[in-house]
């Protein structure tokens, strides 16, 4: 047990070690492409989510289902689509999904990207619907549901009789399959109508759930909260996501009574019900923090002088992937004006962006590209001088090392989001944070602020007066009242970090569960 009483990842896997894990993700967490010299290189998790699940997945040698999007994958998988990972020291089976073209453009680029993303951001504007692209999601969730489906079969096949595992839970299941996120609304019902009973299945759903007055509009929207529903515990960032969902339900899905008290949903004429739960994910504090800590002495200097950061500025920092959610024209805005109307800043003050290109097939993602770099262009046109640029956009690759000594030193973090289902990034800046003396400027509609908020200095990313004066506010905020601050985000997560929310998880789903708590029913 943790001090706090809750069970610790150490707890969870001692008795995850009895099940057959099998993890579910669209992105997988090893990659094998030829390199220049034609050669089998394999790229590994870089962080977050999959970097955190891989050790729990060797530890228990489960099995993760995933596309396979690499140029060489085909040829590092055996019949069974299979790689044995990681290379080095073969710990789990990475069982591989073969997308064709139009595959991707349909079901990832289509209904997952054009469809899910923007919606359950409310961004209804961008949404962009096909048939074709729910019907290739349908198809493509299918291939997913079978490779899990020949996962548990070959499990069953496997087990020398039929006498149950010795785990102590109160069901005879073995295998407990884990989905992530938006782009497996259908398969845990495909699943489940394959093996029944067989097996448990959880699902966490990355991003927000919109209110209803949004997903009403959703194509498809009930067959998706059918597919969810297939679920045993479906998993969000935040109670208001959770109450945002069984909304939906209670008044799109006739055949669904929602209990309210406890958070659950039965469907008429089956005795399956499902849990859904809030649980705020974290990220691995301490790995971060080591990271920040590595850089030799001369690390910032020699980063400032790279980039032409003049000394005894104030810096603030941006990292994002470049998507209309984070906020980033929003976020430029308020910086012009911050200079525009506090130009004692001028000289004083640089903005650093790194953001990486994401999604760029599809034509909103390009465009945002050109936009960023046009307000950049023009901003620092306006107010730059021979030796100062108020804003620096980096398209290098930043090892872990540069990317936390980057956030470490910071004197401000920007997360400016639209929407996001919590934003890591800000609670990466924290962890990197070990001198306690920067300020998180953050979004108040990201899921992070639920956890966040109130030590960090709250902003609308779209109210660009208000946010240019709490740019000034941080700016100008005294050291002790940042040390303050930033010790009590430290203390946040801390304790909300990658290893607890797996363990959160892992014990709900494994019906070690708990009701939903009063803070959870609260927010309703
Ligand atoms: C978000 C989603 C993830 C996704 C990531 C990167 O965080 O919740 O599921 O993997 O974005 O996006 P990509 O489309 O490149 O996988």
């Amino acid at each position: 047990m943790s001090e706090s009483g809750d069970p610790s990842l150490d707890d969870v896997l001692s008795v995850l070690e009895a099940w057959h894990l099998v993890v579910v993700s669209n992105r997988q967490p090893y990659r094998h492409t030829f390199d220049e010299d034609d050669e089998i290189a394999v790229d590994r998790p870089a962080g977050g989510l999959t970097a955190g699940l891989d050790p729990v997945v060797q530890k228990t040698d489960g099995t993760w289902v995933a596309w396979g999007d690499g140029d060489a994958d085909r040829e590092t998988t055996d019949d069974n689509d299979a790689v044995r990972v990681p290379p080095e020291d073969p710990a789990y089976t990475l069982k591989r999904v073969w997308l064709s073209e139009s595959d991707v453009a349909d079901y990832y680029y289509g209904f997952s990207n054009r469809v899910l993303w923007p919606l359950c951001h409310s961004l209804v504007d961008r949404v962009t619907f096909e048939d074709r692209h729910w019907e290739r999601y349908r198809e493509v969730n299918q291939k997913f549901a079978d490779s899990v489906v020949e996962t548990v079969a070959s499990d069953t096949d496997d087990s020398v009789d039929d006498t149950p595992s010795d785990h102590d839970t109160p069901t005879d299941y073995d295998t407990v399959v884990w989905f992530q996120d938006y782009h497996f609304g259908l398969a845990p019902q495909f699943v489940r109508e394959s093996i029944g009973d067989e097996a448990l299945l959880s699902q966490f759903w990355h991003i927000p759930w919109p209110e209803r007055e949004v997903f009403r509009d959703c194509p498809h929207g009930a067959e998706l909260l059918r597919g969810l529903l297939a679920n045993d515990l479906l998993g969000f960032h935040v109670p208001a996501y959770c109450a945002n969902f069984l909304d939906c339900v209670s008044t799109m899905l006739p055949e669904a009574a929602v209990d309210w008290e406890a958070w659950t949903v039965s469907l008429a004429d089956t005795d399956h019900r499902s849990r859904v739960r809030a649980f705020p994910m974290g990220v691995d504090t301490e790995g971060i923090a080591e990271y920040a800590a590595a850089p030799d002495e001369g690390f910032w200097e020699q980063f400032r002088a790279d980039y032409g950061i003049l000394d005894d500025q104030q810096v603030a920092v941006g990292i994002d992937r470049l998507d209309y959610t984070k906020g980033i024209p929003e976020r430029l805005a308020a910086i012009e004006r911050l200079l525009e109307a506090h130009p004692n800043w001028l000289g004083e003050f640089t903005y650093v962006q790194k953001a990486t290109p994401s999604r760029t097939e599809i034509p909103e993602y390009r465009e945002l590209g050109r936009q960023v770099d046009r307000a950049v262009e023009r901003i620092n046109d306006r107010f730059g001088t021979d030796d100062w640029q108020p804003i620096i956009e980096i398209d290098d690759y930043l090892s872990e090392e540069a990317l936390y000594g980057l956030c470490r030193h910071s004197d401000l973090a920007i997360v400016s989001s639209l929407a996001d289902g919590m934003n890591l990034v800000a609670m990466e800046y924290v962890s990197a944070q070990i001198d306690r003396n920067g300020v998180l400027l953050l979004s108040e509609r990201a899921g992070a602020d639920e956890l966040l908020g109130d030590a960090a200095v709250s902003i609308d990313p779209t109210d660009t007066e208000t946010f240019a004066s709490r740019l000034d506010l941080a700016l100008s905020m005294p050291d002790a009242e940042r040390r303050r601050r930033m010790t009590a985000l430290r203390s946040t997560v801390e304790t909300t970090n990658i290893q607890s929310w797996m363990a959160d998880v892992f014990a709900s789903t494994l019906t070690l569960d708990h009701p939903p708590t009063e803070t959870d029913v609260r927010t309703r």
